[in-house]
């Protein structure tokens, strides 16, 4: 590790002003989606999907991109599913349209979301099929192999640390079981400039900067858990120029996107974005 690396790594875990995921999304209410569509939704979007498809608002791009995480899960017919950081469950319901899982469940630590999720899944009359947890990814409260598919939209990159979800998705999984992660992929500060810029993102949203990596120490982290990585596909060029332009054209229609662009770094900040699917290999069931 190069002396940038360090202090940028000590600057993380002494950091004071950090405001946590869970203060971020309970303050921000509903007012953290700075949405063109019905469902409720935090996420960047998949403007390209791999037909080519190009999405025409937001809302498409992040069903887009649903659906890119559920195909890559491969999910079987009577599995049980988690989706992690699952938000205000719009992905959970989306599971359930789309896949044959038997128990879908969502983990949030945020209350305000949880109980908009749960209103969700009321609605939709899911309630014997879908439910959420207020749990943190880190402590995942399942037991050791007894999930199928363990999936995270655009939320890994706020866990303290990542890695530690690595493990416990590793934990939780079944032999053969899928893990598929869409995250945001923030490369370490290569400058004091951009050290500058990572320090207030990591503050202004929730982003403990140990987690800056590049997309081969992100895949080996994965690894390093236990779990066999498949696809570590970056798809950045696919999510950030279009979703950037998005905040831009409406952050006066939104409340949500012009306090985002009070972070004004996240928008120049050098940003890419992995999907990864990697599995519990079926020799480690112990
Ligand atoms: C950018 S939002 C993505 C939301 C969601 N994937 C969606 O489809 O809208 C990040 C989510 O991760 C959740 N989160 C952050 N830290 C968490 C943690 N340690 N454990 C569980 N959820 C967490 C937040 O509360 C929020 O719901």
């Amino acid at each position: 590790m190069d002396t940038l690396d360090s202090r940028f790594v000590d600057d993380c875990s002494s950091a004071t002003s950090w405001t946590s995921a869970e203060r971020l999304y309970d303050d921000r209410g509903t007012d953290v989606l700075p949405s063109d569509g019905p469902d409720p939704i935090v996420n960047m979007g998949l403007w390209r999907a791999p037909d080519g498809a190009r999405a025409a608002t937001l809302h498409e791009a992040n069903m887009q991109l649903f659906d890119r995480v559920l195909d890559l899960a491969e999910v079987r017919a009577d599995a049980t599913l988690i989706d992690v950081g699952c938000g205000f469950g719009t992905a959970l319901l989306r599971a359930a349209s789309r896949t044959a899982a038997s128990s879908i469940v969502g983990v949030n630590v945020s209350e305000v979301q949880l109980d908009l999720a749960r209103r969700a899944i009321a609605r939709g009359g899911l309630g014997g099929r879908v439910r959420c947890v207020n749990a943190s990814a880190t402590a995942l409260p399942f037991e050791t192999a007894s999930i199928d598919h363990v999936i995270s939209v655009e939320a890994a990159f706020h866990f303290a640390p990542r890695a530690q979800f690595f493990r416990e998705a590793q934990r939780v999984l079944r032999p053969g079981g899928t893990l598929v992660v869409a995250d945001l992929l923030l490369a370490p500060p290569s400058g004091r400039t951009s050290a500058k810029m990572l320090r207030q993102i990591a503050e202004a949203l929730a982003f403990p900067r140990q987690n800056a990596c590049t997309l081969s120490e992100y895949r080996a982290e994965v690894e390093t858990s236990g779990l066999r990585v498949s696809v570590a596909e970056s798809v950045g060029r696919d999510v950030v120029p279009s979703f950037r332009r998005w905040m831009l054209r409406n952050s006066f229609k939104h409340r949500a996107a012009r306090k985002d662009l009070g972070a004004w770094p996240y928008l120049l900040y050098p940003l890419d974005y992995v999907l990864l699917r990697a599995t519990r290999p079926l020799a480690s069931a112990a």
